[in-house]
């Protein structure tokens, strides 16, 4: 992987062991606690736009763990086709009404108890259930955008996560990850910290990673947790024949 030249992390007090439950999750949505909610375009998706599409129009892209991401509208008013999935019912309801998007809802006979939520133009569908199920649905996808994803499920479930992600990437996929760095003898996650050794152990035998950039981005919810800095960095990760 090339040097992200991201501050060393203070290694000596990470504390990850910290489990999740979805009901969590599915909680703070109940309750509004969505603090890592961005009401804009993520600034590194904007700045890197040109990169993730490669002179490609019309792509299926995949948000995993998804919320209700406005960058889904963003996309797709580019012409691109979204399928999100997120646990909460919430989360994906508030993004089409939020959005002034009329949409239907439907089940999923592959995953029993799911529901998918599409746009009525059709170019959204968003997938209620756990993303280790998704791969029930046949589909493959041409760019992945990760914020919030892989940083957000338990370290004891990053692999299986990873997996997941690996097997929905088309050959030509462009997987957008953002990772996050901060003092983690403050802050134990979610979101968690994702060292590189770790993500080369998690995509390095299959796919190459390349460093594209890094934003500040604390925020006030973070600034109560003790941090006095966030960094998001963003990778570039194609599957290894492929990489430019
Ligand atoms: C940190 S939020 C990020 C949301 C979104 N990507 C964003 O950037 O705003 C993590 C999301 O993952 C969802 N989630 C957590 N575990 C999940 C799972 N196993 N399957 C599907 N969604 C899950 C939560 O409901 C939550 O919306």
């Amino acid at each position: 992987m090339e040097d992200s030249t991201v501050e060393t992390n203070n290694t000596t007090g990470i504390k990850q062991n910290r489990v999740m439950a979805v009901e969590e999750w599915i909680m703070k949505w109940e309750q509004n606690e969505i603090g890592f909610h961005d009401k804009q375009v993520h600034r590194l998706l904007e700045r890197n736009l040109d990169a993730f599409l490669n002179n490609r129009t019309k792509l299926r892209i995949f948000f995993p763990l998804c919320g209700k991401a406005v960058d889904m509208k963003w996309l797709a008013d580019m012409g691109h086709s979204i399928t999100g999935v997120d646990i909460s019912e919430t989360g994906l309801k508030g993004f089409f009404i939020e959005q002034n998007i009329s949409y239907i809802e439907e089940q999923v006979p592959e995953i029993p108890g799911a529901k998918v939520f599409k746009s009525l133009s059709g170019n959204i569908s968003l997938y209620c259930c756990s993303i280790y199920d998704f791969p029930r649905i046949d589909v493959k996808f041409d760019g992945i955008w990760d914020r919030g994803g892989l940083v957000a499920v338990n370290p004891c479930d990053r692999e299986c996560y990873a997996n997941v992600l690996l097997s929905l990437m088309e050959k030509e996929c462009r997987y957008f990850l953002v990772t996050v760095s901060y003092d983690t003898s403050l802050h134990g996650g979610p979101p968690f910290y994702v060292s590189d050794t770790e993500l080369d152990k998690l995509f390095g035998m299959f796919c190459s990673m390349k460093y594209l950039g890094k934003i500040e981005s604390l925020i006030e919810m973070q600034k109560m947790w003790g941090l006095d800095y966030l960094y998001e960095i963003l990778y570039l990760v194609t599957q290894k024949s492929n990489l430019c």
